[in-house]
């Protein structure tokens, strides 16, 4: 029986070559969708007012806050212009507690300017600030967020694990500054940025070939850079580059393409945002390891996978986290110890046999593939609307995709599975100019470079 309940997962999770064009095409034509009007498509495609990308020039003291992956980073960075580049470098980081997620918008910013201020108090050596300037900050903010200009924005909605009402509709950045004021901290926020622009921009300071950025982490998403004209909903002035840097929001992408299951439309009614983010939902982090634990639970209520009794652990929602999965999708010994250890220790089932945990390691396996090779369809998506998903004559451009987050760095099977099936779909010539880049934790120097693109004392610096 718990065979077959496998069986059927794997067949509803089945994502040939030819879905997976499917899913491509879909997401190129939702992206025309989405650049084409306001609430043109599931995919909000939005303006990040990030016309001209950090080019090395940057100089000077900046700061930046990161606000929603799994941890709360606060950094500062000396920039050292052409030459210098990063001249120093330094963060801090904690975990933001569970009843802020889910709190007041007020408490959220309190907690967040208080951590802000306590980090700016230990500046030292190693940092210069230029007289008479007032600390500017690059906040990167990884949620919907309609920008105003490249510094205001009002929050769409939350996703991943925050639901705070009263910030939805608010100036994210006013709600910051006045925290700020409130911690009589004297600093202004210089840019806005989604963590996918950040990432995207920090990729682009050390490479010149980046043109997107993905995020694979407790949430996913894709930032790239659009030519302004063809952003029909647009209409303010054309920038000089020619150009626009989009945040796609792609986590919100749903396509009757997508191999969905029960499972993850229970998964999905029982969210803090039913309904939403359903590409995200089989994607990433905050989400795999509950969609196991769910056919585990089946499993266990129906075919008695784990004896008479169903592990009453097996019913808490989120008990089993994506790194817990990996680590078991990951176990090489002979014995399958990990994955019986992990059993035990966290869902309190003790002495499987192995050949209950080979299907526990198989699940895994099923689960992770068809979020690797969904991600893969994604990025072809924008490689074709970028127009570069074929090789065009007599030209070999060479296309940088800046990725970053907990589940493509540490998920070895999920980020080696999304390489070889985006070389898969787009062939042994075009691979070859296609690169997929770590950028390691890119957003936070990324939204201090877009501070420090768009200091007010620009004028004075250049
Ligand atoms: C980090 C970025 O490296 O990755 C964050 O700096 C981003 O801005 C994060 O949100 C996503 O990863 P995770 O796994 O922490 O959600
Ligand atoms: C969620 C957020 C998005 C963010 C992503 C990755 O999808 O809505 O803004 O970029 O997570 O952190």
């Amino acid at each position: 029986r718990a065979m077959a309940i496998l069986r059927e997962l794997e067949e509803k999770c089945g994502t040939p070559i030819g879905k997976l064009r499917q899913v491509a095409d879909a997401m190129t034509v939702e992206m025309h969708a989405g650049l084409a009007s306001e609430g043109g498509s599931k995919l909000k495609m939005l303006i990040s007012y990030v016309d001209n990308l950090p080019t090395g020039d940057e100089k000077g003291l900046y700061y930046a806050l990161d606000l929603g992956g799994t941890n709360f980073r606060v950094l500062r960075v000396q920039l050292g212009g052409k030459d210098g580049r990063v001249v120093n470098q330094e963060f801090a980081e904690v975990s933001i507690p569970p009843h802020l997620m889910v709190g007041t918008s007020h408490a959220l910013f309190d907690f967040i300017a208080a951590e802000l201020a306590k980090f700016v108090s230990t500046e030292g050596q190693g940092f210069h600030l230029s007289p008479d300037r007032q600390r500017e900050l690059g906040f990167t903010f990884s949620f919907p967020v309609r920008q105003l200009s490249i510094a205001s924005g009002t929050l769409i909605k939350w996703t991943k694990g925050f639901s705070i009402d009263d910030a939805v509709g608010e100036d994210v950045v006013a709600e910051l500054t006045k925290a700020i004021e409130r911690q009589g901290l004297d600093m202004r926020v210089a840019a806005l940025v989604n963590d996918t622009i950040g990432t995207l921009a920090g990729g682009r300071y050390f490479n010149n070939d980046v043109t997107a950025a993905v995020i694979l982490g407790t949430g996913t998403n894709a930032a790239y850079v659009e030519r302004a004209q063809a952003i029909p909903k647009w209409h303010g002035l054309l920038p000089k580059s020619g150009e626009m840097v989009i945040n796609m929001e792609w986590g919100n992408f749903r396509s009757s393409h997508l191999p969905l299951t029960d499972y993850d439309s229970a998964l999905d009614v029982e969210s803090l945002n039913a309904g939403e983010q359903i590409f995200e939902k089989i994607i990433s982090g905050m989400y795999l390891g509950d969609i196991v634990r769910r056919v585990l639970c089946r499993m266990a209520e129906e075919a008695a996978f784990f004896g008479d009794t169903v592990p009453p652990k097996l019913k808490i929602p989120f008990i089993l986290r994506t790194p817990d999965m990996s680590a078991m999708h990951h176990d090489s010994s002979s014995d399958l110890r990990v994955v019986g250890n992990k059993l035990k220790d966290i869902l309190g089932i003790p002495n499987t046999s192995l050949q209950t945990r080979q299907v526990v390691v198989e699940l895994c396996n099923i689960v992770a593939i068809r979020g690797a090779r969904l991600s893969a369809a994604g990025i072809l998506g924008i490689l074709k609307k970028m127009g570069r998903d074929t090789v065009r004559e007599g030209e070999k451009q060479r296309t940088v995709i800046a990725m970053d987050g907990g589940l493509f760095e540490h998920y070895t099977e999920f980020s080696k599975c999304l390489e070889s099936t985006l070389k898969e779909l787009l062939g042994d010539e075009v691979s070859e100019s296609i690169v997929i880049e770590h950028s390691n934790d890119g957003s936070g120097i990324g939204a201090a470079l877009l501070a420090a693109s768009h200091s007010q004392y620009l004028e004075v610096e250049y």
